[in-house]
C-alpha cells in the first residue's frame, strides 16, 4: 500500500483526490493544501517545493501534481533528484504550457496543426503587422498569466489595445515580455486530454468545457464554469484524428526532441470544418473537465500513473470508461471572475442524491461548515443515460445546494446536445 499526496487546491484536486482513494493499492491520500471537500489536508502551498518533498519524503507518498505553475516551477525534477516517485511532466516538458511561444514554435516545427502565428516583444512592429491582415486575430501573452493572457479579437482596433494591454502597460507583468499574435479560428471548441510515459499515450475521456462566464458564451473568460463527458463533437473518426496527428505526434516529436512527456497532456483543439486545430497544450488534467472526465473512469487511477512513472503504459489496458455521461455544473460566486465575496456559509450537502457528487473548490472548512473561499466553488457532478439525462440530473443536484451568492450557467452540456 502507498500514500498519496495530491498538490493542488481546486476542484480537479478534489476529484483525484477522491478517485485515487478508491484504489485498492492507496492507503491515505493527502491533499496539500486542499479545500473544504478534500480529506487529510496538509497546510503545505503548491509554491512550497521544499515543504512538498519533505513531507512526501516522511510520508512515503507518489505524488500527484494538479496544476501547472509547481510543474513549470520544476516540482517534478527536484523529486526525481530526491528519488521520490511523482505523477507529471518535467520542467522542460511544462514548456509545453508555460510558454506558449515555445509551444507554437514546438508545433510548426513539428507540422503539428495550429493557427498561424508570428511573435513579437516591439509593440510598434506588432501593431504594423495587425495592421496588415485580413483576417482576425488573437493576441496572446507568451507565460502564464492564470489563464487569462489571451485576448480573442473582433477587429483591428481590439488587436491594437490587446498589444497595448499586453506588451506595453504590462497588465500580465512578465509574461507579456513577449507575445503570439495568431490567426483567430472560428469554430467548435474541446478538450482532448491524454495520459502518456513519455512513449505512448492512452486517451482519456473527450470533453468540453464552458468558459465564459453567461449562457451562451457569453461575458468575459472564467477558469471554466461546466464541463462534460464524452462530448459528441469529437467522434470516434475525430478522435482518431486527433489521437494519432496531434497527440502521438507531439509525444513522439517530444522524445526526438531528448524530452520524455509523462503525465497529462491535454490539448485545447478547435475544430473547423471537420478539422482539428491545438489551440493550446496544458499539461495537466483540465478544470473542471476533470471532474466528468474522473466520474467515468472505471479503472484504477493509480494504476495508470504509476506506469506513467515507470514508462510501462503499453502493459496496460487501455482505460475503460462508464457508457453513461458525466456533466459538471460550476457553483461560483456571485461576481466572479471579478470581485466576490468569501466567508459564506454553504448548505444542502446531505440532499445531494445518488449519482452525484459535489466536488469542492474555493471552499473550506470551519467547525465542521462549509464557507466559500473563491470564485469557483463547487463542482456539482451527475451522471446520467444520456446527455440529457446527465444535464438534468447536475441541475437538480445543483438545486440542493443554497447560499446567498450562488451563481451558475444554465447551460452546461447544451452545445452537444445539438450534436446528437
Ligand atoms: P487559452 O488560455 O490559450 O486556452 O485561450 C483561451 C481561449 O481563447 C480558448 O479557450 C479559446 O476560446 C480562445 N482562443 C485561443 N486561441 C484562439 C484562436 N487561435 N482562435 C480562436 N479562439 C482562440
Ligand atoms: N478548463 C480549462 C483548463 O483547465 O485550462
Amino acid at each position: 500500500m502507498v500514500n498519496v499526496l495530491v498538490v493542488g487546491s481546486g476542484g480537479r484536486e478534489h476529484a483525484l483526490s477522491w478517485k485515487l482513494s478508491q484504489s485498492s493499492k492507496v492507503d491515505t491520500v493527502f491533499t496539500a493544501p486542499g479545500n473544504g471537500g478534500t480529506q487529510n489536508n496538509v497546510s503545505i502551498n503548491v509554491d512550497d517545493l521544499d515543504g512538498l518533498a519533505d513531507f512526501a519524503q516522511k510520508n512515503n507518498c507518489f505524488t500527484v501534481v494538479g496544476p501547472e505553475d509547481p510543474l513549470a516551477a520544476g516540482i517534478v525534477d527536484k523529486f526525481n533528484k530526491l528519488n521520490l516517485p511523482i505523477f507529471g511532466p518535467s520542467q522542460k516538458a511544462a514548456q509545453l504550457e508555460s510558454s506558449k511561444i515555445w509551444a507554437k514554435n514546438f508545433m510548426k516545427r513539428n507540422e503539428i496543426p495550429t493557427a498561424r502565428f508570428e511573435i513579437f516583444d516591439d509593440a510598434q512592429k506588432a501593431q504594423e503587422y495587425v495592421k496588415s491582415l485580413d483576417y482576425n486575430v488573437v493576441v496572446k501573452a507568451d507565460g502564464l498569466a492564470a489563464g487569462k493572457g489571451v485576448i480573442v479579437c473582433d477587429s483591428n482596433d481590439e488587436a491594437l489595445a490587446a498589444i497595448q494591454t499586453i506588451l506595453v502597460k504590462k497588465t500580465f507583468g512578465d509574461a507579456g515580455n513577449r507575445i503570439i499574435i495568431e490567426e483567430r479560428i472560428d469554430g467548435v471548441e474541446a478538450s482532448y486530454i491524454a495520459l502518456s510515459d513519455g512513449d505512448v499515450a492512452i486517451p482519456m475521456a473527450s470533453s468540453q468545457d464552458h468558459k465564459r462566464i453567461f449562457d451562451n458564451d457569453e461575458g468575459p473568460n472564467t477558469g471554466g464554469m461546466g464541463a462534460y463527458s464524452p462530448t459528441p463533437i469529437i467522434d470516434d473518426d475525430l478522435a482518431k484524428i486527433i489521437q494519432e496527428q496531434i497527440i502521438e505526434k507531439t509525444i513522439l516529436a517530444m522524445k526526438n526532441e531528448g524530452i520524455l512527456f509523462k503525465g497529462f497532456l491535454y490539448a485545447g483543439i478547435m475544430i473547423r470544418d471537420g478539422k482539428p486545430y491545438v489551440l493550446e497544450y496544458n499539461v495537466r488534467m483540465g478544470d473542471p473537465e476533470c471532474q466528468p472526465i474522473t466520474m467515468r473512469m472505471d479503472f484504477d487511477l493509480y494504476d495508470y500513473f504509476a506506469a506513467s512513472v515507470d514508462g510501462r503504459l503499453s502493459s496496460l489496458p487501455p482505460a475503460s470508461w462508464k457508457s453513461q455521461f458525466a456533466v459538471c455544473v460550476v457553483l461560483a460566486s456571485k461576481g466572479y471572475p471579478e470581485s466576490y465575496s468569501k466567508n459564506d456559509e454553504i448548505s444542502g450537502f446531505d440532499s445531494i442524491p445518488k449519482g452525484s457528487f459535489v466536488f469542492h473548490a474555493g471552499t473550506k472548512k470551519s467547525d465542521g461548515k462549509i464557507f466559500s473561499n473563491g470564485g469557483r466553488v463547487l463542482g456539482v457532478t451527475a451522471l446520467g443515460d444520456t446527455l440529457r439525462s446527465a444535464i438534468a440530473n447536475a441541475y437538480s443536484a445543483t438545486q440542493k445546494i443554497t447560499w446567498s451568492q450562488k451563481y451558475y450557467r444554465r447551460d452546461i452540456g447544451k452545445k452537444g446536445l445539438s450534436y446528437l
